[in-house]
């Protein structure tokens, strides 16, 4: 059984590439898929070939709708631009919709908001099915498994949570799949935690919310989600310095490096909200902690994990354990590190589920 599962976690590991390609080319028939279905990103993730080594493919979660022209519709078959044919528009989405936003000096548009699916975007759905269709080709054996992250509940927003999780489980079903939902941190715990017998705090800080869980042997104590993220970043540094929150988010991508002394009013602005997301999340983890009824007692401190775009600068890890510092926890912590590859660990532990699973 140990044996089986060292086997495993090797061929888990052994290799990992990132593609932005269909996942048709990533493709083994018959095998379990992983899905983060972010709202930033949707990444999947599948073991592939001989090797078994995991294989990731990814998507930007959003659209932008341009006026429908003969001439328009070409220029982007041409260039191989996704996109669908919706009344008199054409719905541009997926990873190169970031382009035409900056280029219309326009925001784009999201099938989510806050980690759920946003009921009043009535495009939501129609632009997330294109997305899956794809990165997820249709299941080859009815009933092959298909894990997909869901986010801890923000209080008082249970009922979104729902809806969420219910249509996606619909629509997977509806591709043939046996569909499990998998809490957004456990994946990072599944992803990341292995060593430690899946036990410790995994954090994944995205773009609409940080979902964290606390496990001891993979079973989740813990879990709450703030609606803080990258996008609350974009927000805010877009009102100050006067940009649209996309145009933001490029810039802060192609390089943020919160580890040095800010440069400028735009560093400026990114760092005061970095802090801010930082000290919402750790004092939320505080609080999740102190008011839990009964935690298993741990004979040992336990490791946090962080992943997701969000953390993925320079300087985010220190960022957090000053923060850390500053603040008593009711646990002793280990320490705390990276994900191996935080933009697709959530879509790696789904997939981890997925073969638990079959
Ligand atoms: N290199 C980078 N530097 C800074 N921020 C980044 C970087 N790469 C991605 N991000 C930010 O990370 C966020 C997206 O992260 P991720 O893909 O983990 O989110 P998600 O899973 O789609 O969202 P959520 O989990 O909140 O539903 C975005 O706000 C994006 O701008
Ligand atoms: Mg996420």
């Amino acid at each position: 059984m140990a044996e089986e599962r060292d086997e495993r976690k090797d061929h888990l590991w052994k290799v990992s590439q990132e593609t932005e390609n269909r996942m048709e080319d990533i493709d083994t028939p018959g095998a379990p898929v992983g899905l983060d279905v972010g709202t930033s990103k949707i990444v999947a993730a599948k073991r592939r070939g001989k090797s078994q080594e995991i294989q990731t493919a990814n998507q930007l979660n959003a659209f932008i709708p341009v006026p429908f022209s003969k001439f328009t519709q070409r220029t982007l078959d041409q260039n191989q631009v996704s996109y669908f044919h919706e009344g008199d528009e054409l719905v541009i989405y997926g990873s190169a919709t970031e382009k035409f936003a900056n280029m219309f000096n326009a925001d784009v548009r999201r099938p989510m908001a806050d980690g759920v699916l946003n009921p009043r975007e009535k495009m939501a759905m129609p632009v997330i099915e294109a997305i899956l269709q794809d990165l997820v080709p249709k299941a080859n054996v009815k009933g092959e498994v298909l894990a997909f992250s869901v986010p801890a509940a923000i209080e008082g927003k249970e009922a979104e949570l729902t809806y969420h999780e219910a249509t996606l489980r619909a629509h997977f079903e509806g591709m043939g799949y046996k569909a499990v939902a998998i809490n957004e941190g456990l994946a990072v715990i599944f992803s990341e935690l292995e060593d430690e017998n899946f036990t410790g705090i995994g954090i994944s800080c995205g773009g609409g919310m940080c979902n964290a869980t606390l496990a001891y042997l993979s079973i989740p104590s813990i879990m709450f989600s703030i609606n803080k993220g990258g996008d609350f970043i974009d927000r805010s540094v877009g009102s100050v310095v006067n940009e649209h929150a996309t145009r933001v988010k490029v810039t802060k991508e192609e390089g943020l490096d919160l580890s040095r002394a800010p440069r400028d009013k735009f560093e400026k602005a990114l760092r005061i909200y970095y802090e801010d997301l930082v000290e919402t999340l750790v004092s939320a983890l505080k609080k999740s902690i102190s008011r839990a009824e009964s935690l298993p007692r741990s004979d040992r401190p336990l490791p946090i994990v962080l992943a997701g775009g969000t953390a993925k600068p320079k300087g985010f890890k220190d960022l957090f354990e000053r923060a850390l510092k500053d603040t008593s926890l009711p646990i002793e912590i280990s320490g705390v590190r990276m994900a191996k590859d935080p933009l697709s660990a959530t879509a790696r532990g789904a997939l981890i589920a997925a073969l638990y699973e079959k």
